[in-house]
């Protein structure tokens, strides 16, 4: 197995492994890389069958539910992800963390591709360990004492009515969450609010929210924190939803995009209370 870095960041391809006969010391080695570099990107698979994609995806934990989108018939964990002339909206097309909405998000999300526009339809990826970690360390210590509101209903209401969602009477999901939490396995701390699901820091007026919340949100998105992926077909993406963001670009209307996503449910947000690292990666220099 050859695991390769893809930024200084955040992200790395895996070769030389099949996904589909994965035995306990390759799953070991496949799970340290996906704590280290949180994006792995595989490349020389087999479109995955609906059963197989389950099957690997259940090595990390058991799986989520999504609150809203409709699943694949007769295999309720896959999701598809579709987009094509005629939709109103695509998946995935703004900053967010999966279903941060959640008292208890998705630990990870693995995307397989299986159709793809003749070109565009990359996904960004960034990592909310090092948006954390940039900070000032005084921000740092105030960030670490607030918590967020993330919100669904302004995301999900109506969302797949054209895929045959009837909704009416469905309550959507909200949670509070910690602005930073603690990632379980590294014991790094991540930046955890996001444009899409977050909607106020509790206890601070609206104004006082808007503005912190847009100058994190400005921070986070800086490319030196990113990696873009440009899939190809049968590319699969595993990514840890603890402590990345991503965004899928939909530029290739009235192209066709599409594939199977399976996750696996995470735990609660916390945030242990210990002294925050922060790295000078030349940022503070140019803000
Ligand atoms: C998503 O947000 O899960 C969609 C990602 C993608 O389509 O690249």
């Amino acid at each position: 197995m050859q695991v390769t870095p893809i930024s200084p960041t955040i992200g790395a391809e895996v070769s030389g492994i099949d996904l589909t006969e994965l035995d306990d010391a390759e799953f070991a080695v496949l799970h340290d890389a996906f704590v280290e570099y949180s994006v792995l990107v595989f490349r020389d698979q087999p479109a995955l069958t609906p059963s197989q994609q389950v099957g690997f995806a259940k090595r990390f934990g058991p799986l989520h539910t999504h609150p809203a989108a409709p699943t694949l018939a007769g295999h309720p964990e896959v999701f598809v992800i579709h987009a094509h002339a005629e939709s109103k909206v695509a998946n995935g097309n703004g900053w967010h963390t999966d279903v941060s909405c959640d008292e208890a998000p998705p630990l990870a999300t693995m995307l397989q591709l299986h159709l793809l526009p003749p070109s565009g339809g990359d996904t960004l990826f960034a990592s909310m360990y090092a948006a954390f970690e940039t900070l000032s360390p005084h921000l740092q210590e105030w960030l670490m004492s607030l918590q967020a509101h993330h919100e669904s209903e302004h995301i999900y209401r109506g969302r797949y009515a054209d895929r045959g969602v009837d909704d009416a009477g469905r309550e959507y999901p909200k949670a509070l969450h910690p602005v930073v939490r603690t990632h379980p396995d590294s014991g790094r701390k991540a930046l955890y609010v996001n444009p899409s699901f977050t909607t106020r820091i509790d206890g601070l007026t609206r104004k006082e929210s808007d503005a912190l919340l847009h100058m994190l949100y400005t921070h986070q998105q800086r490319p030196e924190f990113q990696m873009r992926l440009t899939w190809q077909p049968n590319t699969l993406a595993l990514w840890d939803n603890r402590c990345t963001q991503h965004f899928a670009l939909w530029d290739y209307w009235p192209h066709e995009r599409k594939g199977h996503r399976v996750t696996v449910l995470g735990e609660r947000p916390f945030l242990e209370q210990s002294a925050p690292v922060h790295v000078d990666m030349h940022l503070s220099r140019q803000l």
